[in-house]
């Protein structure tokens, strides 16, 4: 019998089941996304997230567990995301979860989602087989998705000090929002990925926020709007013009990102940077921050492409290192849109 956990993630707009092992390895992860119900509308729709979590999810929780080869008898714990995110959409995953607790006469573990992703980098690399990802050394994490934008000095699991957050935008969100104004299919950020390639980085001169010394709170509004400033005066029907906007756009964003993440190792005297997120997909940024990192002798560890965006294998892997440390939740804890870490 394979001691696991069974993880759901229903945040926002992907609904996912996980099983972990106690070890921290990942036995299936089934993610559905409703990237395409939502396209139509450029964003996610609260009512209709949670109506998809809802039809997606008891087939996902069997299909999580057939291809982990597990019984639901056999599960150890159920957990799920309690927050942040859309209130609608969390109460799928949790309901879900706890009912299954219940039935099951088991334990239940509300996970915070921030949590998920700040020990994603983490997942799949233990020093041995029975320790996968499970030391966890003090370290700079960065968060970067659609929702957050963050800073955090890691000193232990569980002992997390934020050193500087979005003050508006986060990263992902800047991405979706000029990929909108440029006319690009929800969501904008892998699709300005993608045009850069072929963009100069340096056609046009966007403002890095919030450089001045020793500030690693973040700032993307500005850039947005000097973005829409210049929409009038250039040809988006140019493919050269739109890669080119692309690629100065997301050079701007990057270069605050990677160097307040290294300004912030510096600070914390620590030798290591996480860095999380579906924005840590983004591939001009892990080129950036492996480049920049190997100059000053910092290593960075990204997540893996797929646990980058929303996905409930990173929820498992946390639930794990919580299940490791004695902890349990209530069947009363609630979902909180604005759970802090
Ligand atoms: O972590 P995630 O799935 O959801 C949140 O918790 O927010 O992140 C989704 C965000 C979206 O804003 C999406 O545009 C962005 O991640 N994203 C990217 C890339 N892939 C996903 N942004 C830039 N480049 C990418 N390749
Ligand atoms: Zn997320």
């Amino acid at each position: 019998m394979k001691e696991c956990l069974l993880a759901l993630e229903t945040s926002c707009d992907e609904t996912a089941a996980s099983v972990v092992d106690l070890n921290g390895r990942v036995l299936s992860s089934e993610v559905v996304t409703q990237i395409e119900a939502h396209r139509v509308y450029g964003g996610v729709v609260p009512e209709l997230a949670s109506r998809n979590h809802i039809m997606h999810m008891r087939e996902l929780c069997e299909q999580a567990l057939e291809s982990a080869g597990v019984k639901l008898g056999e599960v150890s714990a159920f957990a799920a995301t309690s927050g942040p995110g859309l209130v609608s959409s969390l109460l799928i995953g949790s309901t879900m979860a706890k009912a299954l607790a219940l039935a099951e006469d088991k334990p239940y573990l509300a996970i915070n989602h921030l949590e998920g992703h700040l020990l994603s980098p983490f997942m799949g690399y233990g020093g041995s087989d029975e320790d996968l990802g499970m030391a966890i050394p003090p370290h700079v994490a960065l968060i970067v998705s659609g929702g957050h934008t963050m800073l955090l000095h890691v000193k232990a699991v569980g002992d997390y000090q934020l050193l500087g957050r979005t003050r508006d935008d986060a990263a992902g969100e800047a991405f979706d929002k000029v990929g909108k104004m440029l006319g690009l299919p929800y969501p904008g950020g892998p699709e300005i990925d993608k045009l850069a390639v072929g963009g100069d980085k340096k056609a046009f001169e966007f403002p890095r926020s919030m450089m001045e010394a020793g500030n690693l709170e973040f700032s993307f509004s500005g850039l947005k709007t000097a973005v829409l400033y210049h929409l009038p005066k250039i040809d988006l029907k140019d493919a050269q013009t739109l890669k080119d906007v692309c690629a100065s756009f997301q050079e701007a964003v990057i270069e605050v990102l990677v160097e307040k993440a290294l300004r912030a190792a510096k600070l914390c005297g620590v030798l290591l940077i996480s860095v999380s997120g579906g924005v840590s997909c983004n591939r001009r940024l892990r080129e950036r921050l492996v480049e920049r990192g190997g100059q000053q002798s910092v290593e960075i560890k990204l997540t893996q492409p797929r646990y980058s965006t929303d996905n409930a294998a990173m929820i498992g892997f946390a639930a794990v290192h919580r299940w490791r440390a004695g902890l349990r939740s209530a069947l009363e804890t609630d979902v909180s849109p604005n759970l802090p870490l």
